[in-house]
């Protein structure tokens, strides 16, 4: 066994200020594009030597072959020890739990979330630091800077590891220890949450269906809701974790979760419905009849989040992207906690928790989390909402009902319209802004505004400012617009367009979403001109 140095050339690496590299998975197979991504990331933590690291993915194909390249390059690093998820799997929040609970030096990720997967779709590397989080701006630019000066790469030429029972072996002088996956996640689910109440309520009758879609949560839903709480065998669904998703787009959304939906609509609907993504990051939530959106489950989740173990002292604070519905700030104002409004992306929500400012965040893509990890958690919510039916004794209409006639309803949505002229969103954001500060006191489709502007993110905790994060323009009623382009599409922009209208009266919460935002909808085409920027006047994706 030694160790081998290549000669290699500058990539097409990472660029600041996004936390992960997704790439085509055949880019990613060819030409040493993994060992110089990889080699880039170690020289830009000053070198794996001595560290411990933990390492694992969705298992999405190429996560096994990826897997053996990564520590034949930590071993020639000279790293310490590698914690590797058995079989190479890991989800993204049990990896940020074992970051922390190892004290690692940090972890490697392997996965393009929700995005397809298979030989000609996605693949992606992610590094979080020792937190658990995904790495900071500073960390992820010195690694996009490493990839365009890398030179050479230094990997192992000893045999692939074994990775498909725990245990431990050597590579070179480094430490290879094979953990189950889902063990730790699952113990420190089973601290958080009321498992005796759970089950008592399952072994009442309550039924529930969870959608792994084809990806990693499917072992962590299994061994958690049939194995620790007792539900029937085949309450999940599509279990096994395929290289492809079996052809599934693992993205829990009401479109591409559409069977999960239908059950959920349908005569025999259980009791509760829930999906999550690739990486096992994204959850959605489905009563019996009725769909809960990712930001009424936040609020929700947020007022009753004291009836679980974990949260029973009460939540710090709460966190939301600003984008998400303003549902949680009036349970924050309720409660008489902290409320934080930060940018779209969940790395932004790393400080408030770390400074033990927030405990429970969320953003409208069906992301929520809490500070027991770093990085957002589909599972964690869908046992945070089993804890509450359980402690509650009631269905989720009910709940959902009742947060509604306490608080006000927060009509919601997000309109996506994809695959634009860069150039075309680009003109008609900017026109946009340029109109800003016109827009105050003019009324609109019925409408007052209060305020426009382009949100800039005063970081309370290290003073940093981030600017240009999404235009929003507030109406004197609470209803917002809040337009911006996707930072993570791949083909041309994609302008995000959110919508929201807050109805106090009770009477007026059995609406259709779409026909009680109707006029804000309205607002917001004329307000942007969109039609005469994009030709456009329909979106292609809306939740
Ligand atoms: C999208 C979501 C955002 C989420 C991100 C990563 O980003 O809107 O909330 O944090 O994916 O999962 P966007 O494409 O809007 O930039
Ligand atoms: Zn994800």
């Amino acid at each position: 066994m030694a160790v081998v140095t290549h000669p290699t050339q500058p990539i097409e690496g990472q660029k600041p200020g996004t936390s992960g590299l997704r790439k085509k998975t055949p880019v990613f197979m060819h030409r040493h594009y993994l060992q110089n991504f990889v080699q880039s990331i170690f020289d830009a933590i000053g070198g794996a030597s001595g560290k411990t690291f933990v390492l694992g993915g969705d298992g999405r194909y190429f996560n096994d072959k990826a897997a053996q390249v990564i520590l034949k390059m930590a071993a020639a690093g000279g790293a310490a020890r590698v914690i590797v998820g058995q079989g190479a799997i890991l989800s993204t929040p049990a990896a940020s739990h074992l970051i922390r609970k190892r004290k690692a030096d940090g972890g490697i990720i392997l996965s393009a979330s929700h995005n397809p997967g298979g030989p000609n779709a996605d693949f992606g590397v992610k590094y979080n630091i020792a937190n658990g989080g995904p790495a900071p701006e500073g960390v992820t630019e010195a690694i996009f800077a490493r990839t365009q000066e890398i030179a050479e790469y230094h990997i192992s030429d000893g045999p692939h590891v074994d990775l498909s029972t725990p245990g431990e072996t050597t590579l070179e002088k480094m430490v290879v220890e094979v953990v189950d996956p889902v063990a730790d996640y699952a113990t420190l689910m089973e601290e958080l949450f009321d498992f005796g109440a759970i089950r008592a309520m399952v072994q009442g009758g309550f039924r529930m269906r969870f959608d792994a879609m084809n990806a990693v949560t499917g072992p962590y839903a299994s061994e958690i809701l049939e194995g620790r709480l007792g539900m029937a065998k085949g309450t999940v669904v599509h279990g096994v974790p395929e290289p492809d998703f079996g052809g599934m787009h693992p993205d829990p959304n009401p479109t591409w979760a559409s069977a999960l939906m239908e059950e959920m609509m349908g005569e025999a609907a259980p009791d509760l419905g829930a999906a999550s993504d690739g990486d096992g990051d994204r959850n959605m939530i489905v009563g019996r009849g009725i769909y809960v959106s990712p930001s009424d489950s936040l609020a929700v989740l947020a007022a009753n989040a004291h009836l679980a173990p974990g949260y029973k002292a009460g939540l710090k604070g709460v966190a939301r992207s600003m984008p998400t519905s303003t549902a949680a700030d009036r349970v924050a104002k309720e409660l008489g906690i902290g409320a934080y409004e930060t940018p779209t992306g969940w790395k932004f929500f790393g400080n408030l928790l770390d400074a033990g400012r927030a405990t429970i965040c969320g953003e409208e893509s069906f992301g929520t989390g809490s500070d027991h990890v770093r990085e957002k958690d589909g599972l964690w919510a869908v046992l945070l909402w089993l804890n509450i039916l359980a402690a509650r004794g009631e269905g989720v209409e009910a709940i959902l009902r009742a947060h509604w006639a306490k608080y006000g309803r927060n009509y919601y949505s997000r309109h996506d319209f994809e695959a634009l002229p860069v150039d075309d969103a680009n003109k008609m954001m900017s026109e946009l802004k340029a109109d800003l500060p016109t827009l105050p006191g003019t009324e609109i489709e019925g409408l007052l505004i209060r305020a426009a502007e382009d949100f800039a993110y005063n970081d309370p905790v290290d003073g940093s400012v981030s600017r240009g994060q999404g235009v929003r323009i507030l109406f004197e009623d609470g209803s917002r617009i809040v337009l911006r382009l996707s930072g993570t599409g791949t083909e041309g922009a994609t302008l995000r367009l959110y919508l929201e209208r807050y109805e106090p009266d009770s009477t007026r919460h059995d609406l259709d979403p779409q026909e009680a935002l109707a006029p804000v909808i309205r607002a917001a085409h004329e307000l942007a001109a969109i039609r005469h920027h994009i030709g456009r006047d329909q979106p292609n994706v809306i939740t």
